[in-house]
């Protein structure tokens, strides 16, 4: 069973205050809640902190980021181990800011994964054309480019328990989502690709759409059947969009 996912990636946001005033707000409002799981992704310094104010609700503990590397001499950067003893589960990677912003390209991507599918926490796969792109129609192709980097060195089985989040760039941050109908399109190709290879896979990946998710808009999206949770920046730092979403999405029957 698929079930629904909603991510709030908090990206460079927050504060000491700022995690235990919302995460305890959050537990208040959800309390009892059922039917969606809910992940925060606060900035790696405030992992320990949120996995703490979390304690003994349903909320689970997400990284916006990994190192591809386990240890050594790599200066700034944080491993699938360290994240694991922390209490991370999800670890957000190919977001397009670290692929635009920090130049990791698709091979980088496939090594964060790969390290992260060699222990137990859940890589959520950002993946995602801008917008020239899609106005040159290349949305699919830049798509299955972005999963196929995986599929064809591993196969499809490695996508067992893992998340992909379609994030169209042009959608990320502009307050101009795609419509229900165009990200129910791609989810489907999505699906549709990995099923080529193994439909059992294929059926049980959780696809979250990410870019100007609101409360607003929120219902509407996740109607689709191949839309299975949202991947939400900035509605994620206001805690009344963020109870309004994940309860709209709680609400809404499982899919598959
Ligand atoms: P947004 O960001 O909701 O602010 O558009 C989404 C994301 O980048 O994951």
């Amino acid at each position: 069973m698929r079930h629904p996912l909603v991510i709030g990636n908090w990206k460079l946001n927050g504060s000491k205050k700022f995690i235990d005033t919302f995460i305890a707000g959050l537990c208040h409002n959800l309390y009892g809640i059922e039917g969606c799981k809910v992940v925060i992704a606060p900035p790696m310094v405030y992992l320990d902190q949120a996995k703490k104010a979390m304690y003994n609700s349903t909320l689970l503990l997400g990284a916006q980021n990994v190192d591809m590397h386990h240890l050594g001499a790599f200066t700034g950067e944080i491993s699938v181990s360290m994240l694991k003893d922390i209490g991370v589960k999800y670890v957000i990677i190919g977001h397009s800011e670290r692929r635009s912003l920090h130049l990791e390209d698709d091979q980088v991507v496939a090594k964060k994964f790969f390290a992260l599918k060699n222990t137990d926490l859940i890589p959520v796969l950002c993946i995602g054309e801008t917008a020239a792109e899609k106005m040159a129609g290349k949305t699919k192709t830049i798509c299955a480019r972005q999963i196929d980097v995986i599929l064809q060195l591993h196969g499809a089985n490695v996508f067992q328990n893992t998340v992909i989040a379609y994030e169209p760039i042009w959608a990320i941050g502009t307050g101009c989502a795609a419509t229900s109908e165009q990200i129910q399109t791609i989810h489907k190709f999505i699906r549709d690709h990995i099923a080529q290879k193994d439909s059992k896979v294929a059926d049980q990946l959780i696809i979250q759409y990410g870019g100007s998710v609101t409360k607003n808009n929120a219902a509407e999206i996740f109607s689709q059947p191949d839309i299975d949770g949202v991947l939400v920046g900035s509605s994620s730092l206001r805690l009344d969009s963020f109870i309004e979403i994940i309860k709209l999405i709680s609400t809404r029957k499982h899919k598959i």
